[in-house]
């Protein structure tokens, strides 16, 4: 049986951009989204033109150069917003307007010191009037994460009428829990009577590291677009990242969801992004961390070293990592050093190894980390 698609809404150059110090200029932007476009996304956000200049700017040289990917702009529910967004997506082959307004409680008390049916008003606006440029336009409920859901369908439902091709259910502030998420997805899809004319997309936070979980659970549950970013960046403590739930669908076909993204280029696109933002990847971050496919105990080493599948359920191949490595502590057993010296021409015999492993264990407690220039002098040292 054939997998079902699932939309990736790229917003690094958005969410993923607006985590302090991490500012790119137009040219980093540019290849970045060419990159994106070549990893195979579907949308790419690439900013909130009427933000600054330098914003809108960016958004117009990407809509120029990207051909077959959708290129999206973020705006207000206001439409002066709206009239910037669409100037910026002019040379888009494919434009999308992201519009939206605040739907819960808090956000509609606090900050627009309104009331529901207006809230309702403004959005069905917004969409209407965003529909008169572009006819693609998406609308975000924020913080629909903790809108009560009888009213988050009502939004639904009448932005649909006004036009909406996506409504974004963003998590806004991390909040929900995966079965409290999944919930409110599969609600809008049994109470929404227009849903058929559009499709759910997933945006979660990561303020209680639930952001992949909570996407998971909206896609289960009929979602068909998660917006993330690469390595997880975004607001406050990120997004859902995009090589998770990519991998995580590749890896369990039961789920029978699959996505566009070209696997192999997840690595190198995770480090184009991390040089150009100065953002470094934590080491055991899931499938592009430094310690993804590194194995240092020497119970794992030798499982490893045996048959790969032992303790990776992914080939890292499949991600652009040339191999798993092993990698050389106090904590390392035989097998793992007789690989390694193997690999640096040394054939040990077990009478060798044996000797070898004494001396090695002693280089080992001194040091974090043997490397491959230490193994002659071990192996020098011991013979
Ligand atoms: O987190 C959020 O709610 C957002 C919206 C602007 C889509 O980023
Ligand atoms: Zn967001």
């Amino acid at each position: 049986m054939s997998s079902e698609n699932v939309k990736i809404f790229d917003t690094t150059l958005r969410d993923g951009e607006q985590v302090p110090g991490c500012k790119l200029d137009t040219s980093q932007k540019l290849v970045i989204a060419e990159r994106l476009e070549e990893l195979g996304v579907d949308v790419i956000e690439a900013g909130f033109p009427v933000s600054s200049p330098g914003d809108f700017n960016s958004v117009v040289e990407i809509s120029k150069i990207i051909k077959n990917t959708t290129v999206c702009a973020l705006t207000r529910a206001v439409k002066k917003d709206i009239e910037v967004a669409a100037d910026s997506l002019k040379n888009a082959k494919h434009p999308r307007i992201h519009t939206g307004i605040g739907t819960s409680d808090s956000h509609i008390k606090h900050k627009f010191k309104s009331s529901k049916e207006k809230i309702i008003e403004i959005g069905y606006e917004a969409v209407k009037y965003a529909k008169t440029f572009v006819k693609d336009v998406e609308f975000y409920a924020e913080d629909a994460g903790r809108t009560d859901n009888e009213f988050l369908a009502r939004v639904c439902e009448k932005m649909i009428e006004a036009g909406a091709t996506v409504l974004n259910i963003p998590d806004t502030t991390g909040y929900c829990l995966p079965s409290e998420y999944g919930e409110k997805i599969k609600f809008l899809y049994e109470n929404v009577k227009n849903i058929d004319k559009a499709i759910i997309s997933c945006h979660c936070h990561n303020d209680l590291g639930l952001a992949t979980a909570n996407s998971i659970a909206g896609i289960v549950n009929g979602a068909r677009q998660i917006e993330c970013t690469i390595n997880g960046i975004g607001e406050r403590a990120g997004n859902t990242s995009l090589e998770e739930v990519v991998m995580i669908m590749r890896q369990h076909p039961d789920l029978n969801l699959d996505t566009n993204i070209n696997s192999k280029l997840l690595f190198d696109t995770s480090k184009m992004v991390s040089d150009n933002m100065g953002m470094p990847v934590q080491p055991n971050k899931a499938i592009v961390g430094a310690n993804a496919f590194a194995h240092s105990s020497g119970i794992h080493q030798d499982g490893v070293i045996k048959n790969r599948e032992t303790y990776e359920i992914i080939n890292p191949l499949d991600v652009g990592v040339t191999e798993s490595a092993i990698i050389l502590t106090a904590r390392s057993g035989r097998a793992a050093l007789a690989y390694r010296a193997k690999k640096v021409g040394f054939d040990l015999t077990k009478n060798e190894l044996d000797l070898v492993y004494y001396e090695f264990l002693k280089f080992a407690d001194l040091k974090k980390e043997v490397l491959d220039e230490d193994i002659p002098i071990i192996i020098k040292n011991s013979l």
